[in-house]
């Protein structure tokens, strides 16, 4: 499909913004020139997944659609069992649901956003386990996004191993700029929560990617595909959440993945059944469930994920070029501004990144997301502005023009001052998506 797109003009934006209460996620679609807010969901189909769509069999229960999904997930991801789900977040409700309850603590190498929240609302403690270098954001380390069992075991000692019933690792780690996460590193993280009898969970939902960076960056992985490394490193996980928004290709969906049907996958059944729907279409259409079928197999393909992969770095090329601070290397999805460097004089409590994601949308029509502060406010971590690229959406044009905005917010950047929130949800974790803020003097 061809989307036309405009870039209103300046006073419009500014009023855009301000009618927006300074939060990017108020904006209309039709306001936004190129859409960076998210690569979830966003992306363009393929011919072939466009035709699924037409064929889509829209049976209540049994459909065709999800005999091709459930055969997709064991093929390419090996998990013999899904619990179809609207998106992801519908996944982690129906999966931490069933594992998570109030006083334990929940390991990830970092939790996102939904997932956080997810394990709160069960009454768990999300903590973080990042390795050192996931925080350097010059560090040339191959695999930033790595979980580190260090940190793992200390969390263990302090809280007992008897409250920590699952370990998360998400691949790509979206929370630390899109890292990705090595096999040698899942491997470790999947005897620790062997050996603390917690179960393993790998967060999926950019897991081609992360394949494409373990062939190009894990020497022992040089000469297997992309489609092997998705299959092995999903080989030691005993269950997945999936958001098809990602590299599953779709607009919609999601599942748990799980292996046999035991005791987990029942009880994942029930949850599935109580807030997704019936077991074989979980909150999705037939046509949903078909077009995701597609798009799992299409996402392995080496030169489309080499493409996807190669474009989110020519931004974070060109914008370093511009001398635009960013996160190194750039992440799968997304390229990740260091708004704490663009505008040093901004205090912390004053929200650079948010100032940032709003420079952006004022200058020329950008919209990014803020992963710092405002988005996180129970964490010390720097005020990133995310920079997430649809899949198959965008071109060369575009990521010039994304970069040439954020050199000319860089270079006026001591005439931006900070903001206040005005009004704000109750639940924090859920903060950055609905609140109102209003720019500092
Ligand atoms: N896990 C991770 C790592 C995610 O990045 C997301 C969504 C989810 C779970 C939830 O999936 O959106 O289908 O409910 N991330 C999007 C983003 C929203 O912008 O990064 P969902």
């Amino acid at each position: 499909m061809v989307d036309p797109v405009r870039l209103l003009p300046r006073e419009d934006r500014e009023a855009a913004l301000a009618d927006a209460g300074y939060n990017v996620f108020n904006l209309d679609s039709a306001d936004v020139f190129v859409d960076l807010l998210t690569d979830s969901g966003t992306g363009t189909m393929s011919n072939d997944q466009w035709a699924a769509m037409v064929r889509g069999d829209e049976a209540y229960a049994g459909s065709e659609g999800f005999a091709e999904l459930e055969a997709a997930a064991r093929e390419v991801m090996g998990f013999e069992q899904i619990v179809p789900a609207h998106q992801g977040r519908g996944a982690e409700n129906v999966l931490y649901g069933a594992l998570v309850s109030e006083g334990d603590t929940v390991l990830n190498n970092a939790h996102f956003d939904t997932t956080r929240a997810h394990v709160a609302a069960n009454g768990g403690d999300p903590v973080d386990c990042p390795v050192e270098a996931a925080t350097d954001m010059e560090s040339e380390a191959p695999f930033k996004g790595d979980f580190s069992v260090e940190r793992g075991r200390q969390v263990v000692e302090e809280v007992g191993e008897e409250n920590v019933p699952v370990v998360v690792l998400t691949i790509t780690n979206n929370s630390m700029a899109g890292q990705p996460v090595s096999v040698e590193n899942t491997r470790d993280v999947a005897a620790f929560a062997a050996d603390i009898d917690a179960t393993f969970v790998v967060d999926a939902c950019r897991f081609a990617e992360n394949a494409h960076f373990v062939r190009q960056r894990e020497p022992e992985f040089a000469d297997e595909s992309v489609a092997a490394i998705a299959r092995e490193q999903l080989s030691y996980a005993d269950a997945c959440v999936m958001s098809g928004k990602k590299d599953g290709l779709v607009n919609i969906g999601g599942f748990v993945g799980l292996r046999g049907d035991g005791e987990l996958y029942e009880q994942c059944r029930q949850r599935g059944i109580l807030y997704e729907g019936f077991s074989t279409y979980g909150g999705m259409s037939g046509r949903d469930l078909a077009a995701f079928a597609v798009g799992l197999r299409e996402a392995v393909d080496p030169p489309y994920v080499a493409e996807r992969v190669e474009q989110v770095q020519r931004l974070c090329q060109a914008l370093a070029d511009r001398g635009v601070p960013v996160y190194q290397p750039a992440g799968g999805h997304a390229v990740y501004v260091d708004a704490n460097q663009v505008f040093p004089h901004i205090p912390r409590e004053a929200f650079p990144g948010q100032a940032l994601v709003c420079e952006l949308y004022r200058e020329g029509g950008v919209r990014g997301v803020e992963l710092g502060r405002f988005a996180f406010p129970d964490t010390d971590r720097r005020d990133l502005v995310r920079l997430a690229l649809p899949r198959r959406t965008y071109g060369p044009d575009h990521i010039e023009h994304v970069a040439d905005t954020a050199a000319a917010v860089c270079e006026r950047a001591e005439d931006v001052s900070g903001l206040e929130i005005v009004s704000e949800p109750s639940m924090p974790e859920l903060r950055h998506f609905s609140a109102e803020l209003e720019p500092l003097e």
